[in-house]
């Protein structure tokens, strides 16, 4: 959460920060501002709310210089105002901004206020530049300053700082947060994501947990944790500047719902190879490992926490591995008992979620075989810290609401489960069968995305409502609870998601002709079950809007209202296909409703606080 953009060049960095930042704003827009070094003070512009202010205030009063810093907020500390929006400076000469939570700001904030420091903003970051400040007026060089400035700090985060007495010098660091330096030539950068640094560079160093960076111009050099000078591997990365456009698309949220049959196609085009789950998926020695796994924990959270809950019926139906899924912010603080031979699974589209790398440095420490995980960001966090990481190849994600991360999330673990069959021996036959289904997905997904005129006509209706449940079984339970948030995230309609054999035991109460109940109905075992709670709701006057599958003999169309019928492939990828118009529905009654589809309020994507 939170984003940084710093660059120090031979030309106007304004620009450069400015367009960086805008490819930041998925980490927060609560606020956004800039520092440079303009003749011989600091200017700094501020504005609460999103870039786009920022932008018309530097429209007015432009600013120029050749290093300077920039920040998108997402709020921690303190109210999203323009006096709490960084960067934050100190008796106008060093300036700084901050991704993360400093949590020992409280002492070192009386201290300096004991020494007459006067703080403008209610931030734990305004302490680290008076601290700095501080360090300098004892002596100390810029760069002195800020080192042993940072290593005092206790927390998360990622900083840049700049000072006057030294322009042209940034200094950052990362613990917790993610940074990354971009080197040009007569120019670097460091940013929170390589996709804001792509139109200048696509040279990069990922920095390491502790790393400080001082970069001028010219030159970088690196730091440890323990100050000793560095180098870290140089990356080549090309990323595409449509990926980071809507192309032609009214939000992110759409164009990302339309690639899913690319993203999927992406995901498992070079891990089939036959009948069979390719060996560069999981390679024979890693096989060897997963050959002694008798028990799975799939830990995740938000959309990708649905993931593992589809997940956990396809381990278990199919090779029959004791699979238990948790939320991470849940696992890590309540001791799990760890299984001999027990596996560590987290799923995350950034690789940065902060209860998720948590959950990962505990589990290293409790006898795990070893630990996976599947993840849209490759060098992220939690794709250097597992021993293994299974990329989802959905490309960047720009939307808040994860629509075809979880998607290639569930591609991902299909085949892993598909390999795990295979690792244990389970029922080739079928397991030809599963990789065939598997293989239909792209096309499959086109067709459910045909629908979206017709449930553009559902959302009509629901706008209307202030509240909807989201009924599903077995597999298709975790897509009404996905349905339920995506709903409720983005256009802020209280949406609950409910197996819906548990109708009976309590929600069935909420149920009146003011309700609107969505059902996910698919062609398996459970489907008489789930007609007998549709009935349930009909019964109670509830308004029905349920999602078949055409091969099924669903006998609704004549008892219920709305049916939408849809080809979901098999039983095995159903899931995958029936999260499709669960995500157009939310899309139109955002739409209809009139929210900031790609950014609603309160919410950041890549979430790196606990
Ligand atoms: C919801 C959503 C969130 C994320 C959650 C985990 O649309 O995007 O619930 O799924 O914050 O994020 P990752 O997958 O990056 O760990």
């Amino acid at each position: 959460m939170c984003g940084i953009v710093a660059a120090s060049a031979k030309r106007n960095v304004v620009d450069i920060i400015i367009n960086g930042l805008q490819t930041l704003e998925y980490r927060g827009y609560d606020s956004a501002g800039i520092a440079v070094i303009e003749g011989d003070g600091i200017t700094i512009k501020k504005q609460a709310g999103k870039l786009t202010k920022l932008k018309a205030q530097l429209a007015d009063e432009p600013v120029s210089g050749h290093s300077g810093i920039g920040h998108t907020r997402w709020a921690t500390h303190g109210e999203p105002t323009s006096a709490n929006a960084h960067p934050h400076d100190s008796n106008n000469a060093i300036a700084v901004v901050h991704n993360g939570i400093i949590e020992n700001y409280a002492p070192l904030r009386e201290q300096l206020i004991a020494k007459g420091y006067q703080f403008k903003s209610e931030t734990d970051t305004e302490t680290l530049v008076h601290l700095i400040h501080d360090y300098q007026s004892d002596g100390l060089s810029f760069a002195q300053a800020s080192h042993k400035a940072i290593r005092l700090l206790d927390g998360a985060y990622a900083v840049a700082i700049t000072c006057m007495s030294e322009p042209g010098r940034i200094i950052a660091a990362r613990k917790g947060s993610p940074l990354v330096l971009g080197m040009g030539e007569g120019e670097n950068f460091v940013a929170s994501d390589v996709q804001a640094l792509i139109n200048e560079t696509d040279q990069f160093c990922y920095l390491e947990e502790g790393d400080i960076v001082e970069i001028t111009a010219d030159d970088y050099v690196i730091y440890d944790g323990n100050d000793q000078q560095v180098s870290r591997e140089i990356q080549t990365v090309k990323m595409s500047a449509d990926a980071l456009s809507k192309d032609g698309y009214a939000h992110y949220m759409l164009k990302e719902i339309h690639e899913q049959p690319t993203a999927v196609a992406n995901t498992i085009a070079d891990r089939l190879l036959g009948g069979r789950v390719s060996d560069e998926f999981i390679t024979p020695e890693m096989a060897q490992t997963l050959q002694q796994v008798e028990h799975i924990h799939i830990i995740a959270c938000g959309t990708s926490y649905h993931a593992g809950m589809v997940a956990r019926y396809w381990l278990e139906a199919f090779t029959g591995i004791p699979t238990q899924v948790e939320i991470a912010s849940e696992y890590r603080y309540r001791n799990p008992v760890v299984p001999k031979n027990s596996l560590f699974l987290t799923i995350s589209q950034s690789g940065e979620t902060a209860d998720s790398l948590a959950a990962l440095r505990y589990a290293q420490t409790t006898g795990y075989l070893s630990t996976y995980a599947v993840c849209n960001v490759a060098n992220s966090t939690l794709d250097r810290e597992s021993d293994v990481c299974l990329l989802t190849y959905a490309g960047p994600e720009i939307g808040v609401a994860s629509t075809k991360a979880l998607t290639t999330q569930l591609a991902v673990m299909a085949l892993f489960t598909l390999k795990m069959m295979e690792i244990h021996d389970k029922d080739p036959a079928k397991r030809k069968r599963l990789v065939k289904q598997l293989r239909t997905m792209p096309g499959i997904i086109n067709q459910a995305l045909v629908l979206s005129d017709q449930i553009k006509g559902i959302a009509e209706q629901i706008v209307k409502r202030d509240n909807a449940l989201f009924l599903g079984r077995g597999l298709h339970y975790p897509i009404a609870l996905e349905g339920a948030l995506k709903l409720k995230e983005i256009s802020y309609i209280h949406a609950e998601g409910y197996p819906a054999g548990e109708l009976k035991h309590g929600p069935l109460a909420l149920v009146d002709e003011k309700m609107p109940v969505i059902a996910v109905c698919p062609n398996d075992e459970l489907l008489e079950k789930l007609k007998s709670n549709i009935e349930e709701v009909r019964a109670r006057g509830g308004e029905l809007y349920v999602f078949v599958d055409h091969k099924s003999d669903h006998g609704l169309s004549d008892r219920v209202n709305h049916v939408i019928t849809l080809d979901a492939s098999g039983s095995f990828t159903s899931p995958i296909v029936f999260n499709v118009p669960l995500q157009l529905l939310s899309y139109h009654v955002a739409v209809l409703r009139g929210t900031d589809v790609d950014q609603p309020r309160n919410l950041a994507k890549s979430v790196t606080v606990e």
